[in-house]
């Protein structure tokens, strides 16, 4: 993909692997960030986490040194939620962090970490609001069923409130570099909503969630249609650690590693970007079982990360369609994303010979031949194997194994031919 806005939001091609925070008063029932709805809460129980507000721990530099040493280069964290809690000084509600024990500027102090170390940072913000009593509830998706008593249902007077919510974030936090919106309705287009972050941050990327379709879409939980294409806009996939909830849950169910290893090693190796989360407790601190996924995929994401760097996705070089290939020049990067059933990977209809195949999860020789293989009698053709991988030692990540080349032409399958149809011409 490579695709670039040649202009300020260009950051987002270079930064790639972020962390996403999702973190607001549901951290105190710790059962799911959208308690409200999902278990029927009241909106008066909600307003009452408030009172208990009070993350002692909040320590934006410990979120950021857990970022970086995963290998992430940005962060996204959720300035206000569905249940409309504003985790900033905010002038349009009262309903904020600093009506509550903590009372102070959650928003500022993570501002001011990120810019101290360059990191950029990301705002999200629900388009639905549980709380604002202009917010037309009905029932469509992510919204209460209908509007509460009291509630004045009023999409315009809403998208005021969202409108001065938006400037107040554009101006008073620093460079922000991107605007995350959630779960907009349909009927709700209002391009004016993002002009406005166009004019006061150019270096802001704008998800598709929003009033209008905005710079790049967001494929969810690995639940999208894109398989393995190349995307033809630019996308940030988004997946948390827990498989329940974005928001710190006790008791959540974390996905095993390599599962979210395949999610991240697909999306970079297509050219997106990559948000993974993780939902600070209470008291702001991250929970261990969190901490521990990131060790773990920041462990690998180190030693593989240079497959994702300035390469290009390369689906017509083989037709094994358990792997995913990326190019940088002379060099092949070959991912095996799905597990691998076996220790041996065929790459016809490749039949070029690499001068080196370096297995880059642990450094070591990567054994390989051209040959014509029993499995391929009826095409009568070699083909490049690699052999003898590690598969059960190292079956817990994705392995990505380097092949380097003397001189690499431009690689393509005849797209005339069928899929089982194996030349390769050269360009
Ligand atoms: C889902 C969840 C929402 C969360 C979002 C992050 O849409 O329902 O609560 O904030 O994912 O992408």
């Amino acid at each position: 993909m490579n695709f670039k806005f040649n202009d300020g939001r260009d950051w987002f091609f270079s930064h790639r692997f972020g962390l996403f925070v999702h973190w607001g008063l549901y951290a105190i029932p710790a059962w799911h960030e959208q308690m409200q709805w999902r278990a029927r809460m009241s909106r008066a129980d909600v307003a009452k986490l408030a009172d208990q507000w009070n993350p002692s721990a909040f320590n934006p530099d410990h979120w950021i040194d857990v970022a970086e040493s995963t290998g992430m280069r940005y962060l996204c964290f959720t300035v206000k939620h569905h249940d409309g809690f504003c985790l900033w000084n905010t002038r349009e509600t009262d309903f904020n962090c600093m009506n509550t024990p903590y009372g102070k500027d959650i928003l500022k102090q993570l501002a001011e970490a990120c810019e101290r170390r360059s990191f950029p940072l990301c705002l999200y913000y629900s388009c639905v609001d549980w709380r604002h009593p202009n917010y037309p509830n009905q029932g469509r998706h992510h919204e209460l069923p209908r509007p509460l008593d009291g509630d004045v249902p009023d999409h315009g007077k809403y998208l005021d409130f969202v409108k001065a919510q938006v400037r107040e974030l554009c101006t008073d936090y620093g460079v922000i570099h991107g605007f995350w919106w959630d779960m907009n309705v349909e009927e709700h287009v209002d391009p004016s909503v993002n002009s406005i972050i166009r004019e006061l941050q150019p270096h802001a990327v704008i998800n598709n969630r929003g009033y209008d379709e905005g710079d790049f879409s967001t494929p969810e939980r690995d639940f999208d249609s894109y398989g393995k294409t190349t995307p033809n806009q630019p996308i940030e996939a988004c997946q948390s650690v827990g498989m329940e909830s974005w928001g710190y849950r006790k008791n959540e169910d974390y996905y095993a590693h390599r599962h979210l290893m395949g999610g991240i090693d697909k999306y970079l190796a297509l050219g997106g970007n990559y948000l993974l989360n993780v939902g600070p407790m209470e008291t702001g601190a991250l929970p261990f079982q969190a901490l521990e996924s990131l060790r773990v995929i920041g462990e690998w994401y180190h030693s593989v990360k240079e497959s994702f760097e300035d390469t290009t996705f390369e689906p017509q070089i083989s037709r094994n369609s358990t792997v995913l290939i990326t190019r940088k020049e002379n060099v092949l990067y070959v991912h095996l994303n799905c597990p691998p059933i076996g220790d041996g990977v065929k790459l016809a209809p490749l039949t070029l010979k690499p001068v080196k195949a370096t297995l880059l999860n642990t450094g070591e020789p990567v054994s390989f031949a051209v040959e014509f293989l029993p499995s391929d009698h009826m095409e009568q053709k070699t083909c490049l194997r690699l052999t003898h991988l590690p598969v059960n030692t190292t079956s817990q990540t994705v392995m990505v194994i380097k092949l380097e080349f003397d001189d690499l032409p431009d690689l393509v399958i005849d797209p005339g031919l069928s899929e089982a149809a194996d030349e390769i011409f050269i360009r």
